[in-house]
């Protein structure tokens, strides 16, 4: 059976509405895929900083950053939820994402440029909004960045399940919204 890497991204956790639309698509690959979990917020991340830069510049890459970033090479493919924070994604998950983002594992260069190794096809994207701002305008700022980052990976297929405006909506309308993403979602898992 295929890879499928789940990076659960859901902050608020339980209260997150990111992963109620999350949960059952990620259900529905299981059909397919042997899905593994990483949740960010068992990882406790600190962000990369001077030492850790040097330490890594020296050839010394902490154990558990290797094991991630393996797991993300290995992958066939990868299903992110994350919220949209500050225009983009929670900075727990960038500091993942900087932590994997490993010469030699998930990308590596020539003396011209980067280039990437990791081997999944395609990405999905899952994310709640609280403003009503849609995939691809120019204040969506987290659906870029990941397309970029995944890009220097080697990975050029991405899919956005997306809905918006849900510190607005009233709550039945929100359940609506919730209840056609997970449906996107699951036609989208069809030929994920
Ligand atoms: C720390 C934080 C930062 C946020 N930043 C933004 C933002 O920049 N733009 C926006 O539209 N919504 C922002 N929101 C609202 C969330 O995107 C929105 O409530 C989303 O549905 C939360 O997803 P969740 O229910 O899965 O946690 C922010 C919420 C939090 C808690």
């Amino acid at each position: 059976m295929k890879k499928l890497l789940y990076i659960d991204s859901c902050i608020r956790n339980e209260l997150s509405r990111t992963k109620r639309i999350a949960a059952p698509i990620v259900e529905k690959l299981k059909e397919r895929y042997e899905v593994e979990t990483i949740v960010i917020n068992e990882l406790e991340l600190d962000p990369v900083q001077y030492d850790e830069n040097r330490r890594r510049a020296g050839g010394t890459v902490s154990e558990e950053a290797l094991c991630w970033a393996n797991k993300i090479k290995n992958a066939d493919r990868i299903v992110i939820a994350a919220p949209f924070w500050d225009m983009s994604i929670p900075a727990a998950l960038k500091t993942f994402f900087e932590l994997c983002s490993l010469f030699g594992v998930t990308f590596d260069s020539n003396d011209k440029t980067c280039f990437g190794l990791c081997r999944a096809e395609n990405v999905m994207f899952i994310t709640t909004r609280g403003m009503k701002i849609e995939t691809g305008e120019p204040l969506e700022q987290a659906t870029p960045y990941l397309k970029a980052l995944f890009w220097l990976w080697g990975i050029k297929g991405f899919e956005t399940v997306a809905r918006s405006n849900f510190d607005y909506l009233p709550a039945e309308k929100i359940e609506e919204e919730i209840s056609s993403a997970i449906k996107e979602g699951l036609e989208i898992a069809e030929t994920f």
